[in-house]
Protein backbone atom coordinates (compact mmCIF):
# COMPACT_ATOMS: atom_id res chain seq x y z
CA UNK A 1 0.00 0.00 0.00
CA UNK A 2 1.28 3.83 -0.64
CA UNK A 3 2.52 6.17 2.12
CA UNK A 4 -0.15 8.27 3.20
CA UNK A 5 0.76 11.56 3.86
CA UNK A 6 -1.57 14.11 5.94
CA UNK A 7 -1.37 17.59 3.97
CA UNK A 8 -2.66 20.65 5.72
CA UNK A 9 -3.42 23.63 3.83
CA UNK A 10 -3.58 20.92 0.46
CA UNK A 11 -5.83 23.12 -1.54
CA UNK A 12 -3.09 26.08 -1.47
CA UNK A 13 -0.32 27.21 -3.99
CA UNK A 14 2.53 25.85 -3.03
CA UNK A 15 0.64 22.41 -1.42
CA UNK A 16 -1.55 21.85 -4.82
CA UNK A 17 1.63 21.69 -6.41
CA UNK A 18 3.62 19.42 -3.69
CA UNK A 19 0.42 16.93 -3.99
CA UNK A 20 1.25 16.58 -7.91
CA UNK A 21 4.68 15.82 -6.89
CA UNK A 22 3.77 13.06 -4.46
CA UNK A 23 1.17 11.65 -6.54
CA UNK A 24 3.45 11.26 -9.18
CA UNK A 25 5.01 9.58 -7.23
CA UNK A 26 3.03 6.91 -5.35
CA UNK A 27 2.48 8.79 -2.60
CA UNK A 28 -1.58 9.45 -1.41
CA UNK A 29 -2.23 13.14 0.37
CA UNK A 30 -4.87 13.40 2.35
CA UNK A 31 -5.61 16.83 2.53
CA UNK A 32 -7.47 19.43 4.94
CA UNK A 33 -8.23 23.28 4.23
CA UNK A 34 -10.94 25.85 5.39
CA UNK A 35 -10.74 27.27 1.67
CA UNK A 36 -9.97 30.69 3.54
CA UNK A 37 -7.35 31.33 0.73
CA UNK A 38 -7.44 29.01 -1.92
CA UNK A 39 -10.46 27.01 -4.58
CA UNK A 40 -11.80 23.59 -4.11
CA UNK A 41 -11.26 23.48 -7.97
CA UNK A 42 -7.75 22.78 -7.43
CA UNK A 43 -9.18 19.15 -6.42
CA UNK A 44 -10.31 18.20 -9.93
CA UNK A 45 -7.32 20.00 -11.23
CA UNK A 46 -5.16 17.67 -9.23
CA UNK A 47 -6.85 15.20 -10.48
CA UNK A 48 -6.84 15.90 -14.08
CA UNK A 49 -3.08 16.34 -13.64
CA UNK A 50 -2.41 12.67 -12.38
CA UNK A 51 -5.75 11.28 -12.51
CA UNK A 52 -6.12 10.90 -8.89
CA UNK A 53 -8.95 12.60 -7.15
CA UNK A 54 -7.74 13.45 -3.55
CA UNK A 55 -9.23 12.59 -0.29
CA UNK A 56 -10.40 16.25 0.98
CA UNK A 57 -11.35 17.41 4.58
CA UNK A 58 -12.70 20.85 4.42
CA UNK A 59 -12.33 22.71 7.89
CA UNK A 60 -9.43 24.33 9.59
CA UNK A 61 -6.16 23.57 11.65
CA UNK A 62 -7.85 25.27 14.88
CA UNK A 63 -10.75 22.54 15.12
CA UNK A 64 -9.36 19.62 16.94
CA UNK A 65 -12.42 17.42 16.68
CA UNK A 66 -11.87 17.43 12.50
CA UNK A 67 -8.11 16.99 13.10
CA UNK A 68 -8.89 14.31 15.37
CA UNK A 69 -11.64 12.43 13.35
CA UNK A 70 -9.34 13.04 10.37
CA UNK A 71 -6.52 10.36 11.72
CA UNK A 72 -9.14 8.35 13.21
CA UNK A 73 -10.16 7.73 9.39
CA UNK A 74 -7.29 7.16 8.04
CA UNK A 75 -4.90 5.20 10.20
CA UNK A 76 -2.24 4.52 8.20
CA UNK A 77 -0.87 8.39 7.30
CA UNK A 78 2.87 8.27 8.50
CA UNK A 79 3.49 11.43 8.75
CA UNK A 80 2.19 15.27 7.77
CA UNK A 81 3.16 18.06 5.91
CA UNK A 82 1.76 21.37 7.65
CA UNK A 83 1.46 24.52 4.88
CA UNK A 84 -1.70 26.00 6.43
CA UNK A 85 -1.34 29.14 7.52
CA UNK A 86 -1.47 33.16 7.20
CA UNK A 87 1.10 34.83 5.32
CA UNK A 88 0.34 38.48 4.34
CA UNK A 89 3.34 40.92 6.08
CA UNK A 90 1.12 43.71 6.34
CA UNK A 91 -2.32 41.96 7.24
CA UNK A 92 -0.04 40.50 10.24
CA UNK A 93 0.15 44.09 11.50
CA UNK A 94 -2.69 45.03 11.52
CA UNK A 95 -4.51 41.29 13.02
CA UNK A 96 -1.64 40.25 14.78
CA UNK A 97 -4.06 37.80 16.94
CA UNK A 98 -5.13 36.39 13.95
CA UNK A 99 -1.80 35.55 12.75
CA UNK A 100 -0.78 33.53 16.19
CA UNK A 101 -3.61 31.89 16.59
CA UNK A 102 -3.66 30.65 13.22
CA UNK A 103 -0.15 29.90 12.91
CA UNK A 104 0.98 29.30 16.11
CA UNK A 105 -2.17 27.84 17.98
CA UNK A 106 -3.08 26.12 14.96
CA UNK A 107 0.48 24.24 15.01
CA UNK A 108 -0.12 23.59 18.35
CA UNK A 109 -3.37 21.49 17.95
CA UNK A 110 -2.10 20.02 15.03
CA UNK A 111 0.64 18.65 17.01
CA UNK A 112 -1.41 17.47 19.87
CA UNK A 113 -3.47 15.57 17.29
CA UNK A 114 -0.36 13.76 16.02
CA UNK A 115 0.80 13.15 19.30
CA UNK A 116 -2.60 11.49 19.77
CA UNK A 117 -2.29 9.35 16.60
CA UNK A 118 1.15 8.77 17.18
CA UNK A 119 2.51 9.83 14.25
CA UNK A 120 5.97 11.09 14.85
CA UNK A 121 7.21 12.81 11.54
CA UNK A 122 6.32 16.40 10.83
CA UNK A 123 7.40 18.22 7.91
CA UNK A 124 6.94 22.28 8.27
CA UNK A 125 6.28 24.94 5.49
CA UNK A 126 8.84 27.88 7.29
CA UNK A 127 10.63 30.28 5.09
CA UNK A 128 13.04 33.02 4.94
CA UNK A 129 11.85 35.07 7.06
CA UNK A 130 13.25 33.78 10.19
CA UNK A 131 16.45 35.39 9.28
CA UNK A 132 14.94 38.84 9.90
CA UNK A 133 17.83 41.77 7.64
CA UNK A 134 20.56 38.97 7.63
CA UNK A 135 24.34 40.00 8.60
CA UNK A 136 25.47 39.29 5.01
CA UNK A 137 24.43 36.91 1.81
CA UNK A 138 24.38 33.99 0.80
CA UNK A 139 22.38 32.59 4.20
CA UNK A 140 23.32 29.50 5.77
CA UNK A 141 20.69 27.67 8.32
CA UNK A 142 23.17 28.56 10.72
CA UNK A 143 22.71 31.85 11.11
CA UNK A 144 20.97 33.85 13.98
CA UNK A 145 16.98 34.11 13.89
CA UNK A 146 14.60 37.14 14.61
CA UNK A 147 11.92 38.94 12.22
CA UNK A 148 10.72 42.08 12.10
CA UNK A 149 6.50 41.42 11.88
CA UNK A 150 3.92 39.15 13.53
CA UNK A 151 4.22 36.97 10.44
CA UNK A 152 7.61 36.71 11.10
CA UNK A 153 7.49 36.18 14.50
CA UNK A 154 4.71 33.38 14.25
CA UNK A 155 7.22 31.08 11.59
CA UNK A 156 9.95 32.25 14.58
CA UNK A 157 7.81 30.68 17.53
CA UNK A 158 6.28 27.70 15.60
CA UNK A 159 10.01 26.66 14.61
CA UNK A 160 10.55 27.34 18.46
CA UNK A 161 7.94 25.21 19.65
CA UNK A 162 8.76 22.59 17.34
CA UNK A 163 12.36 22.77 18.48
CA UNK A 164 11.76 22.27 21.66
CA UNK A 165 8.85 19.90 21.53
CA UNK A 166 11.32 17.41 19.33
CA UNK A 167 14.36 17.96 22.15
CA UNK A 168 11.22 16.71 24.41
CA UNK A 169 9.96 13.64 22.22
CA UNK A 170 13.68 12.47 20.90
CA UNK A 171 11.80 9.83 18.20
CA UNK A 172 10.07 12.85 16.60
CA UNK A 173 11.51 13.74 13.04
CA UNK A 174 10.38 17.24 12.78
CA UNK A 175 11.83 19.11 9.29
CA UNK A 176 11.86 22.82 9.11
CA UNK A 177 11.47 24.21 5.17
CA UNK A 178 12.57 27.62 5.27
CA UNK A 179 11.12 28.51 1.74
CA UNK A 180 12.88 31.88 -0.19
CA UNK A 181 10.79 32.88 -2.90
CA UNK A 182 8.15 30.61 -4.33
CA UNK A 183 6.95 31.54 -7.71
CA UNK A 184 6.07 30.21 -10.99
CA UNK A 185 3.44 27.54 -11.90
CA UNK A 186 2.66 24.31 -12.91
CA UNK A 187 3.99 24.18 -16.95
CA UNK A 188 0.06 22.71 -17.32
CA UNK A 189 -1.36 26.46 -16.78
CA UNK A 190 -3.61 24.24 -15.01
CA UNK A 191 -2.50 25.10 -11.09
CA UNK A 192 -1.25 28.07 -9.70
CA UNK A 193 -1.08 30.75 -7.76
CA UNK A 194 -4.34 32.89 -7.35
CA UNK A 195 -4.28 35.26 -4.61
CA UNK A 196 -7.37 37.13 -3.40
CA UNK A 197 -7.32 40.81 -4.32
CA UNK A 198 -4.22 43.41 -4.55
CA UNK A 199 -1.35 41.02 -4.54
CA UNK A 200 1.66 41.63 -2.30
CA UNK A 201 3.82 39.93 -3.94
CA UNK A 202 5.78 40.88 -7.48
CA UNK A 203 5.11 38.09 -9.40
CA UNK A 204 1.78 38.10 -9.13
CA UNK A 205 1.55 41.64 -9.69
CA UNK A 206 4.19 41.87 -12.51
CA UNK A 207 1.64 38.99 -13.91
CA UNK A 208 -1.47 40.83 -13.57
CA UNK A 209 0.27 44.11 -14.82
CA UNK A 210 0.81 42.08 -17.99
CA UNK A 211 -2.76 40.54 -18.70
CA UNK A 212 -4.21 44.07 -17.97
CA UNK A 213 -5.84 44.13 -14.99
CA UNK A 214 -3.55 46.43 -13.09
CA UNK A 215 -2.46 49.56 -14.54
CA UNK A 216 1.45 49.74 -13.37
CA UNK A 217 4.00 47.97 -11.04
CA UNK A 218 5.39 50.07 -8.17
CA UNK A 219 9.29 49.32 -7.96
CA UNK A 220 9.60 49.63 -4.17
CA UNK A 221 12.86 50.84 -3.35
CA UNK A 222 15.44 51.76 -6.76
CA UNK A 223 18.23 53.14 -4.10
CA UNK A 224 19.18 49.79 -2.11
CA UNK A 225 22.90 48.84 -2.18
CA UNK A 226 22.83 46.33 -4.96
CA UNK A 227 23.99 46.36 -8.42
CA UNK A 228 20.91 47.97 -9.85
CA UNK A 229 19.57 49.30 -6.52
CA UNK A 230 16.37 47.12 -6.64
CA UNK A 231 15.68 44.53 -4.09
CA UNK A 232 17.37 41.54 -4.40
CA UNK A 233 16.02 38.14 -3.89
CA UNK A 234 16.01 34.06 -4.34
CA UNK A 235 12.76 33.33 -6.31
CA UNK A 236 12.31 29.25 -6.59
CA UNK A 237 10.14 27.66 -9.26
CA UNK A 238 7.12 25.92 -7.27
CA UNK A 239 7.32 22.78 -8.89
CA UNK A 240 10.94 22.62 -7.19
CA UNK A 241 10.10 23.70 -3.87
CA UNK A 242 7.46 20.75 -4.27
CA UNK A 243 10.16 18.37 -5.13
CA UNK A 244 12.34 19.31 -2.10
CA UNK A 245 9.29 18.39 0.13
CA UNK A 246 9.17 15.24 -2.12
CA UNK A 247 12.92 14.95 -0.79
CA UNK A 248 12.75 15.89 2.82
CA UNK A 249 9.88 13.29 3.10
CA UNK A 250 12.19 10.53 1.81
CA UNK A 251 15.60 11.80 3.30
CA UNK A 252 14.74 13.88 6.52
CA UNK A 253 11.51 12.47 7.75
CA UNK A 254 12.40 8.70 8.26
CA UNK A 255 15.27 9.80 10.58
CA UNK A 256 14.17 10.92 14.49
CA UNK A 257 15.85 14.51 14.73
CA UNK A 258 14.94 18.04 14.01
CA UNK A 259 16.63 19.09 10.33
CA UNK A 260 16.66 22.24 8.92
CA UNK A 261 16.71 23.18 5.22
CA UNK A 262 17.02 26.23 3.31
CA UNK A 263 14.75 25.62 0.23
CA UNK A 264 16.25 28.13 -2.29
CA UNK A 265 18.31 28.34 -5.98
CA UNK A 266 21.60 29.88 -4.37
CA UNK A 267 20.96 32.61 -6.72
CA UNK A 268 19.11 36.12 -6.66
CA UNK A 269 17.39 38.15 -9.00
CA UNK A 270 16.69 42.14 -8.65
CA UNK A 271 12.90 43.58 -8.92
CA UNK A 272 13.92 44.87 -13.09
CA UNK A 273 15.52 41.72 -13.72
CA UNK A 274 11.72 39.91 -12.88
CA UNK A 275 10.41 42.53 -14.79
CA UNK A 276 12.76 41.76 -17.85
CA UNK A 277 12.50 37.96 -17.96
CA UNK A 278 8.50 38.51 -17.33
CA UNK A 279 8.25 40.55 -20.92
CA UNK A 280 10.03 38.12 -22.36
CA UNK A 281 8.34 35.53 -21.49
CA UNK A 282 5.04 36.88 -22.34
CA UNK A 283 5.67 39.45 -25.17
CA UNK A 284 4.02 42.40 -23.01
CA UNK A 285 5.11 45.08 -21.62
CA UNK A 286 4.60 45.43 -17.92
CA UNK A 287 4.55 49.09 -16.84
CA UNK A 288 6.19 50.73 -13.48
CA UNK A 289 7.29 53.34 -11.28
CA UNK A 290 9.94 53.57 -8.84
CA UNK A 291 8.43 54.11 -5.72
CA UNK A 292 9.72 54.52 -2.26
CA UNK A 293 11.05 51.65 -0.34
CA UNK A 294 8.41 49.34 1.18
CA UNK A 295 8.66 49.79 5.23
CA UNK A 296 10.24 46.57 6.80
CA UNK A 297 12.17 45.54 3.03
CA UNK A 298 15.47 44.13 2.93
CA UNK A 299 18.01 44.63 0.55
CA UNK A 300 19.20 41.46 -0.44
CA UNK A 301 18.22 37.84 0.35
CA UNK A 302 18.98 34.53 -1.10
CA UNK A 303 20.22 31.03 0.14
CA UNK A 304 23.06 28.87 0.00
CA UNK A 305 21.28 25.35 -0.83
CA UNK A 306 24.41 23.37 -0.36
CA UNK A 307 22.61 21.60 2.74
CA UNK A 308 19.54 20.34 1.12
CA UNK A 309 21.86 19.79 -1.86
CA UNK A 310 24.20 17.21 0.00
CA UNK A 311 21.34 15.70 2.65
CA UNK A 312 18.37 15.77 0.55
CA UNK A 313 20.05 14.83 -2.68
CA UNK A 314 17.45 18.07 -4.17
CA UNK A 315 18.72 20.93 -5.91
CA UNK A 316 16.39 23.48 -8.01
CA UNK A 317 16.49 23.26 -11.58
CA UNK A 318 14.46 25.50 -13.21
CA UNK A 319 15.75 28.47 -14.72
CA UNK A 320 14.85 32.23 -14.25
CA UNK A 321 13.15 32.31 -17.66
CA UNK A 322 10.75 28.41 -16.49
CA UNK A 323 9.65 30.74 -13.28
CA UNK A 324 8.30 33.62 -16.12
CA UNK A 325 7.02 31.42 -18.87
CA UNK A 326 4.72 29.15 -16.31
CA UNK A 327 3.63 32.34 -14.35
CA UNK A 328 2.57 33.40 -17.73
CA UNK A 329 0.88 30.50 -19.12
CA UNK A 330 -1.28 30.30 -15.77
CA UNK A 331 -2.35 33.42 -16.17
CA UNK A 332 -3.21 33.55 -20.02
CA UNK A 333 -5.19 30.26 -19.33
CA UNK A 334 -6.83 31.92 -15.81
CA UNK A 335 -6.96 35.22 -16.22
CA UNK A 336 -9.08 36.08 -13.18
CA UNK A 337 -7.98 32.73 -11.25
CA UNK A 338 -9.60 29.82 -10.13
CA UNK A 339 -13.27 31.07 -10.32
CA UNK A 340 -15.01 30.44 -13.29
CA UNK A 341 -14.13 32.73 -16.35
N1 LIG B 1 8.25 44.42 -4.80
C1 LIG B 1 8.03 45.53 -5.59
N2 LIG B 1 6.73 45.82 -5.94
C2 LIG B 1 5.67 45.08 -5.54
C3 LIG B 1 5.90 43.95 -4.73
C4 LIG B 1 7.21 43.65 -4.38
O1 LIG B 1 8.97 46.22 -5.98
O2 LIG B 1 4.52 45.42 -5.87
C5 LIG B 1 9.65 44.06 -4.47
C6 LIG B 1 9.91 44.05 -2.98
O3 LIG B 1 10.27 45.32 -2.51
C7 LIG B 1 11.06 43.03 -2.91
C8 LIG B 1 10.75 42.05 -4.04
O4 LIG B 1 9.88 42.76 -4.92
O5 LIG B 1 12.30 43.65 -3.20
C9 LIG B 1 10.06 40.79 -3.57
O6 LIG B 1 8.90 41.13 -2.83
P1 LIG B 1 7.79 40.04 -2.43
O7 LIG B 1 6.71 40.74 -1.67
O8 LIG B 1 7.41 39.25 -3.62
O9 LIG B 1 8.59 39.06 -1.48
P2 LIG B 1 9.35 39.36 -0.12
O10 LIG B 1 10.76 38.95 -0.34
O11 LIG B 1 9.10 40.69 0.42
O12 LIG B 1 8.54 38.39 0.84
C10 LIG B 1 8.71 37.01 0.76
C11 LIG B 1 7.45 36.31 1.24
C12 LIG B 1 7.20 36.59 2.68
C13 LIG B 1 8.44 36.37 3.49
C14 LIG B 1 9.63 37.11 2.91
C15 LIG B 1 10.91 36.84 3.61
O13 LIG B 1 6.32 36.73 0.50
O14 LIG B 1 6.19 35.71 3.12
O15 LIG B 1 9.79 36.71 1.56
O16 LIG B 1 11.19 35.52 3.55
F1 LIG B 1 8.25 36.81 4.75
Amino acid sequence: MSKKVLITGGTGYIASHTCVALIEQGVTPILVDDLSNSSKLVLSRIQELTGVLPVFYQGSILDKVLLAKIFAEHPEIEAVMHFAGLKAVGESVEKPLAYYQCNVAGTLNLVEAMQAAGVKQLIFSSSATVYGDPASVPIEESFPTSATNPYGWSKWMVERCLMDFQAAQPDWSITLLRYFNPVGNHPSGRLGEDPQGIPNNLVPYIAQVAIGRREQLSVFGSDYNTPDGTGVRDYIHVVDLAQGHLAALTYASPKAGCHIYNLGTGQGYSVLEMIQAFEKASGRAVPYVLAPRRPGDIAECWATPEKAKRELHWQATRTLDEMARDTWTWQENNPMGYEPQ
